[in-house]
């Protein structure tokens, strides 16, 4: 039995990796930082909850406890993530960004990935098949936002890049340090969700199917990768 916790899965993505999981055989618990859209989620799903808030140290202790006591995690998949627009929900780019923008947002998309992982290594270490996917973008690809010919390179925001570009920097420096765990970085592809007002042009299905298939490696799979749908990303 496979015991799989996903971040910020009470919607989007996190919500479908969730369903698709379940279908899979695993046994699943959504985090969700508020406890009401949580227990719908969940009921929903047949998944089981934990509240879990990734940028607060207690809320992902209490998380750890929990999935400790119920008898520990194989798979975590860090996918809670937030673009952080300005106001009139605009891509705040070069001009107008700040320090606390940069700092919000890598608050849960980089700290968050950093805190939860860490807290959870404990238990990983104890998984005879430990596997860690985290859920990255295609705009953090260095190598698209600076080729001009790709429509990565148009965006013009820089807190959710540099984020997500940190976040391919922490999964390869984690699956060197820990070999015996499968750590790969993932890029859904534009996927309409809330995050970018249902703008995106995936379903939420296609999106999650890079996630689930890198929650899914087994012990002889990729690690220190970069992937979508079709193969590796250029980092
Ligand atoms: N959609 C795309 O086109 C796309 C493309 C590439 C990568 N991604 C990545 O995919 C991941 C999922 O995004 P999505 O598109 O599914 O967006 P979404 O529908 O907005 O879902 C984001 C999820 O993250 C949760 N979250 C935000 N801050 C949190 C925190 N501090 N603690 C715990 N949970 C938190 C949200 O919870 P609340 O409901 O409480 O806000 C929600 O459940 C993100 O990492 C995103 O960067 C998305």
């Amino acid at each position: 039995m496979t015991t799989t916790l996903i971040t910020g899965a009470n919607k989007g993505l996190g919500f479908e990796t969730a369903r698709q999981l379940i279908e899979a055989g695993h046994t699943v618990y959504i985090g969700s930082r508020d406890p009401e859209r949580g227990r719908r989620a969940a009921e929903q799903l047949g998944a089981r909850l934990v509240v879990l808030d990734v940028t607060d140290d207690a809320s992902v202790a209490a998380a750890v406890k929990t999935i400790e006591a119920d008898g520990g995690l194989d798979v975590l998949v860090n996918n809670a993530g937030v673009e952080g627009r300005g106001e009139g929900n605009t891509v705040v780019g070069a001009a107008d960004v700040t320090a606390d923008m940069l700092r919000s947002v890598f608050e849960t998309n980089v700290f968050g990935v950093v805190r939860v992982t860490h807290a959870f290594l404990p238990l990983l270490r104890q998984s005879a098949a430990p596997v860690v996917v985290n859920v990255s973008s295609g705009l953090g690809s260095m190598a698209l936002v600076t080729a001009p010919d790709t429509p990565t390179y148009a965006y013009p925001g820089v807190a959710y890049p540099a984020s997500k570009t940190t976040v391919n920097m922490i999964t390869a420096q984690y699956a060197k340090a820990f070999p015996a765990m499968r750590i790969n970085a993932v890029e859904p592809g534009y996927t309409a969700t809330d995050l970018n007002g249902r703008t995106g042009t995936q379903t939420v299905a296609e999106g999650a199917e890079i996630i689930v298939r890198m929650a899914r490696t087994g012990p002889d799979g990729p690690t220190g990768g970069y992937f979508d749908a079709s193969g590796p990303v250029p980092w």
